[in-house]
């Protein structure tokens, strides 16, 4: 399946605050999500069609972002340019409104597509189960090498490039472990957990992931070192 054509998990849901505009990347698009006061969810491209400039550095007013640079406004949803400080009494032209992408939230996550995408983001391993989202991490590590990385682990098998389900910690229910490819050479590598564990199992739990965390990223970063030297 090519890489447009499908859901990437991007950012865990508690991270999109209130009047905040988030940034993630994804193959290589740079996108800012970011939550209107009426609870609507956008993922835009992170460009102001008037001249360009980076749209995650501007302002969150609720239901709308204002451009830093000369302060267009753009409507949640529509992506629509509501005003032109410059020309307040004139309407806006169409072709004023930011490109959107589709974003979804389940499991824990906001999940983008790209392109074209047939159904929902879909983890059946955690259907019916409570979800625990992880602390997710970033590898200077193409999704391939940390694909492979995670394959070599014992308990984890990969089901496709982004997606791989870990038993290892078997008695806490599956995890899964989902690849955001950011661009060719970087990856971030989120985890959720279909337990409820509260008070001492879950702190448990909670460092058991961070002692892995730990281990696993110099060989991740490593074997990535390693492919590349053989390539040369
Ligand atoms: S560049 Fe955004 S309003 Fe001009």
């Amino acid at each position: 399946m090519h890489g447009t054509s499908r859901w990437f998990p991007v950012i865990r849901s508690e991270e999109i605050v209130p009047r905040h505009i988030a940034f993630v990347q994804l193959l290589d698009e740079e996108i800012v999500l970011w939550r209107a006061d009426d609870g609507a969810l956008n993922a835009w491209e992170n460009r102001c069609p008037h001249r360009g400039i980076r749209l995650s550095i501007g302002t969150h007013a609720g239901s709308e972002i204002v451009c830093r640079y000369h302060g267009w406004r753009f409507a949640s949803g529509s992506g629509s340019c509501t005003l032109i400080p410059a020309h307040p009494s004139q309407v806006p032209p169409k072709a004023a409104r930011v490109r959107s992408y589709q974003i979804r939230e389940r499991y824990g996550f906001a999940w983008i597509a790209l392109g074209d995408v047939e159904g929902e983001p879909s983890l059946p391993e955690l259907d019916g189960l409570p979800h625990l989202t992880l602390r997710s991490m970033t590898f200077a590590a193409a999704a391939a090498d940390v694909a492979a990385t995670l394959a070599s682990e014992p308990g984890i098998v990969v089901h496709d490039p982004y997606r791989a389900v870990w038993e290892r910690m078997g008695d806490a229910a599956p995890m899964l472990l989902l690849l955001q490819p950011e661009s060719s050479a970087m990856t971030t590598l989120h985890a959720v957990a279909g337990n409820d564990l509260t008070g001492a199992g879950r702190l448990a739990f909670l460092r058991a992931h961070n002692a892995w965390c730990k281990e696993i990223r110099p060989r991740i970063v490593s074997e990535e070192s390693r492919s590349a030297q053989a390539s040369r």
